[in-house]
């Protein structure tokens, strides 16, 4: 009689919230979050920047120009660059409406607005760093705010020295570095990082058989529809960021 044989379960794909559920809401905003989560998502991601003032927002693109009303509030401010506002005068601005006029009134969040959304949830967060370079110190302030909040937190940015510099500042953190190293460089990589987050096209199965023999995960982006999904997932992605949690959530 040999051991009795177990079928291994096969990893969970982790669901991750491109800019929260964001083909169906305002990218980036707490109704694109709320809905992310209630779509099944384990993660959400989301880009975040810091304001004149010091607090730290979400979105993607460095001026608030494409995502809000900022034109027409401040006409004169060209060319509306995040870290030329304070919070107040964004927090005037609608993050909702260029959506759909459902969603108007959405503001744009800070990351203690989002953190105090997700921490009654089961879902964390992929937190992206965007232009990390433009905003000096900020790596001491998200530290310091993930650390207040009851969340699971991941962080990643295209700017790998910055991650780098992030790891020193927090050797338990959970880091990723965006893009696609070339598979020689990975050894060097996995000195600091968890992860390694490619465009899906980049994501072989060559390629993410390489990132893992250096024991780091792969997650890639941006991937909407079933079948890239279920071939993404036969190439053994640990991880999936998506503006459609609904749709990997059904398969
Ligand atoms: O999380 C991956 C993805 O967000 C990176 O690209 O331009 O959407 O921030 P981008
Ligand atoms: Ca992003």
């Amino acid at each position: 009689l040999g051991a009795p044989v177990v079928a291994e379960a096969a990893p969970k794909t982790t669901n991750i919230a491109h800019r929260g559920a964001s083909h169906d809401a305002p990218e980036n905003t707490l109704a694109a979050m709320r809905l992310g989560v209630r779509m099944g998502a384990d993660l959400v991601e989301t880009d975040v920047q810091r304001t004149k003032d010091g607090h730290l927002v979400l979105m993607h693109d460095t001026t608030l120009a494409r995502t809000t009303d900022v034109e027409q509030v401040f006409p004169a401010r060209a060319p509306w660059k995040i870290a030329d506002f304070t919070l107040a005068e964004i927090k005037r601005l609608d993050a909702g409406s260029w959506k759909n006029p459902k969603f108007a009134g959405e503001r744009v969040p800070t990351l203690p607005e989002l953190l105090r959304v997700l921490a009654p949830s089961k879902a964390g967060l992929l937190l992206e760093a965007k232009a990390p370079e433009l905003y000096p110190g900020i790596e001491r302030e998200i530290t310091r705010q993930l650390g207040a909040w009851p969340v699971h937190a991941q962080v990643q940015s295209f700017n790998w020295p910055w991650i780098k510099a992030y790891r020193a500042l927090s050797p338990k953190a959970v880091l990723g570095v965006l893009g696609t190293p070339k598979v020689e460089e990975l050894a060097e990589i996995a000195r600091y990082s968890d992860q390694v987050n490619p465009p899906h096209a980049s994501a072989t199965a060559d390629y993410v058989a390489a990132v893992h023999k250096h024991r780091m995960k792969v997650n890639v982006w941006t991937v909407d529809t079933a079948d890239l999904m279920r071939a993404l997932i036969a190439r053994k992605a640990d991880g999936i960021i998506t503006n459609r949690p609904d749709v990997l959530n059904a398969l």
